[in-house]
């Protein structure tokens, strides 16, 4: 089966560039290797100029680069898009996933905490969406030929409270579940799509210490029906599916990779 508009599999990504935020560690790292194994070609952000090099070795150096930049900057969220478009011509597919979190009762939630959080996962993101928009779209503003894609990343509190000590977190992911419909809606005529990945408990650097390790483990588990933590791996499929032809009726919407937690409600604890 193939799409009427690049005769190549709904689900086949060759020829098509991809700039990845947060790509050097956990589920963007994941995503970067998907998308690259479905063809197509990566720049590969974040701060660590030693991690991006090893993604892109592992990659391959023709088909990707790195690019050390903080999303926090608005500058270096629009030179990353240049030095992607300048290096691969184009840009058909933006996901913003660098991200963080400071886990406090908002009673000590300090004015930094607040700006660490919210600056990272929601501004960053906002004007790295915005750079990307500028590049995916036609000058003339008429629709694109092959789909543009936008994936944003958000989480279980993009549509929950989840746990005490997650407002500035929640705050952030909520943001950008609904920042993501908005551009869903604005960016639908130029044959863009928006879609937001909401990762349930995925055992990676941001929360290994936490999630990990008990009583929360215990805690953590018995409310995921599948009965694990997730892995970056068990996320980079969605984010194939999202990048691809086979997405391109799909917009607007928050998909949760989390094991089932939040289809459920204490399951484990009442059976
Ligand atoms: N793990 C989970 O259970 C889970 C659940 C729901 C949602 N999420 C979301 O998924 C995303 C990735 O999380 P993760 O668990 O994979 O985290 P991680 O392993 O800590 O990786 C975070 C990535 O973001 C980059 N990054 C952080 N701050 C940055 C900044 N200011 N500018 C540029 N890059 C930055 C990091 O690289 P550098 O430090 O080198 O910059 C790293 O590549 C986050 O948005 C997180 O909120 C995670």
């Amino acid at each position: 089966m193939t799409t009427p508009a690049t005769g190549i599999g709904p689900f086949d990504l060759t020829g098509r560039v991809a700039l990845i935020t947060g790509a050097s560690r956990g589920i963007g790292r994941a995503i970067a290797i998907a998308l690259a194994h479905a063809g197509a070609s990566i720049a590969a952000m974040s701060r660590t100029a030693s991690d991006n090099e090893s993604l892109v070795a592992e990659i391959g150096p023709e088909h990707a680069i790195a690019i050390s930049g903080d999303v926090n900057s608005r500058a270096d969220n629009e030179r990353a898009v240049a030095e992607t478009v300048a290096h691969f011509g184009h840009l058909d597919i933006y996901v913003p996933v660098a991200g963080t979190n400071r886990r406090k009762k908002i009673v000590d939630v300090t004015e930094d905490d607040y700006d660490f959080v919210v600056g990272t996962n929601l501004r960053g993101l906002y004007f790295g969406c915005q750079a990307a928009t500028k590049a995916m779209t036609p000058a003339d503003g008429s629709a694109r030929a092959i789909s543009g894609k936008i994936i944003t990343v958000g989480s279980l509190a993009s549509v929950q409270g989840v746990a005490p000590g997650m407002s500035a977190y929640a705050a952030s992911k909520g943001g950008v579940a609904l920042l993501t419909k908005a551009l869903a809606v604005e960016l639908a005529p130029t044959n863009i799509q928006a879609n937001c990945i909401a990762p349930g408990f995925i055992l990676t650097d941001l929360n290994r210490n936490f999630i990990g390790v008990e009583p929360r483990k215990t805690w953590v588990l018995s409310r995921i029906p599948a009965g694990r933590f997730g892995a970056p791996a068990d996320v980079s499929p969605t984010a194939v599916f999202l990048a691809g032809g086979a997405s391109d009726f799909v917009t607007g919407q928050v998909i949760a990779v989390d094991g089932g937690f939040l289809a459920g409600s204490d399951w484990n604890q009442g059976a």
